[in-house]
């Protein structure tokens, strides 16, 4: 099984519509027995929660439900547990690597390098602003997991 994780801060906007958007187009894709999906946040504020109320209501105008997700906390141990742990931010990256171990395999790096859009790098952080950043976010989002899609099959020939 190849694991992939999405972090963000609080694991309620950004990470839980990535895991959502991720899970449904490996379900298109026929790749949920090869390919496992998770989320979580750099940050304690939330934890147990579902997705905030806007981003389940984007999820849900694209045919998306997220809603039964919950937030939970970054632990050490995903660090050594999943194979892709794709940040949203370059803050959230930098969380990940100062707790990176030695010993670390996984690819840690920012879910947009796998978009069609290279020239945005990061997916902003719509939980202070209007629906309008929950929509920009869902659709970066997106863009890139169609391009993890495709490099898992070029990488892993799945
Ligand atoms: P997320 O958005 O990292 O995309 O889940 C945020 C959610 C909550 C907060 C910040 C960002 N907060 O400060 O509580």
């Amino acid at each position: 099984m190849i694991k992939v994780l999405f972090v963000c801060l609080g694991n309620i906007c950004r990470s839980p519509t990535a895991e959502g958007v991720f899970h449904a187009k490996l379900a298109s894709a026929g790749l949920t027995h090869v390919v496992s999906v998770d989320s979580c946040g750099t940050g304690h504020w939330h934890v147990g929660k579902p997705p905030d109320e806007r981003a389940c209501n984007e999820a849900m105008m694209r045919g998306l439900s997220i809603d039964t997700l919950r937030a939970r906390q970054l632990e050490d141990s995903d660090l050594m547990t999943f194979d892709y742990i794709l940040a949203m931010d370059q803050d959230n990256l930098d969380v990940l690597m100062s707790r990176r171990p030695a010993d670390c395999q996984a690819h840690i790096g920012l879910l947009l390098d796998f978009a069609e859009t290279p020239a945005v790098r990061e997916v902003p952080d719509p939980y202070y602003g209007g629906r309008e950043g929950f929509a920009y976010a869902y659709e970066l989002i997106e863009s890139a997991s169609d391009g993890l899609i495709a490099h898992l099959r070029t990488r892993h020939e799945v």
